[in-house]
């Protein structure tokens, strides 16, 4: 039957590791939604639009057929047909994508297309900001990630190859922009449980879920 998992947290927590590994554990298909608004800011920066410009924005979002695979082990993301799976993870996109996430024209169209994906998949590990508040409220399970602010520039700088200081400092940009947008605010659901990766490894991460799974 259906059963979502929902894993929310700032950047460098863990979320994408421990979702996919999840999902590969228990044989359930896996959302990343973060690639979906990376795949906007994509097309926002393709047609030379200014990703501050919310109305030319969202009307970027509502033409592009935006498509993006559910597989844990190896998911694509296309846009208008065109492979962006590693564009997507670079710094232009980094840079811009907090600001196209906060147009609410955006995150609604996004929104109603997770809910579409969830509906059918049965068994999914939705991640994301905002799925266990907005996007999937009844989830069987939410989860907030967390770490140290070191832990997460650490991680990301090593996964990224660059350095520290940068990565610090955009983490924190970011973490400030999606924790005080109008919008569906990165927050922690008050019925989350939390769980502070800082000492933890991905494999004690993953237990402790899966114990929380069949609770
Ligand atoms: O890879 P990283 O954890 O740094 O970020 P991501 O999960 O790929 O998400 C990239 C950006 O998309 C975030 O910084 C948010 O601005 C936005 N986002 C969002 O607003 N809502 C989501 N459910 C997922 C991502």
């Amino acid at each position: 039957g259906r059963c979502v998992v929902a894993v929310d947290g700032p950047s460098g927590s863990g979320k994408s590791t421990v979702s996919r590994r999840l999902a590969v554990g228990i044989d359930a298909r896996y959302l990343d939604t973060g690639a979906m608004y990376r795949a906007v800011t994509w097309a926002v920066l393709r047609s030379g639009v200014d990703p501050a410009d919310a109305e030319a924005v969202a009307k970027v979002a509502g033409e592009i057929d935006l498509r993006i695979g559910t597989d844990p082990q190896g998911y694509g993301v296309t846009v208008d047909g065109v492979t962006v799976d590693a564009d997507i993870r670079g710094p232009e996109v980094t840079g811009s994508v907090s600001a196209v996430a906060a147009v609410p024209a955006v995150r609604t169209l996004l929104v109603s297309r997770q809910r579409d994906m969830i509906d059918n998949a049965g068994r999914m590990v939705v991640e994301g900001r905002d799925i266990g508040s907005v996007v999937a409220p009844d989830a069987e399970l939410k989860v907030y990630l967390t770490a140290s602010e070191a832990a997460r520039a650490q991680r990301r700088s090593a996964q990224d190859a660059a350095d520290v200081t940068v990565t610090a400092a955009d983490l924190a940009r970011r973490d400030r922009l999606d924790s005080t947008r109008k919008t569906d605010p990165l927050q922690q659901s008050a019925d989350a449980v939390v769980l502070d990766t800082t000492e933890l490894g991905i494999d004690e991460v993953v237990a402790r879920l899966r114990e929380l799974l069949v609770e």
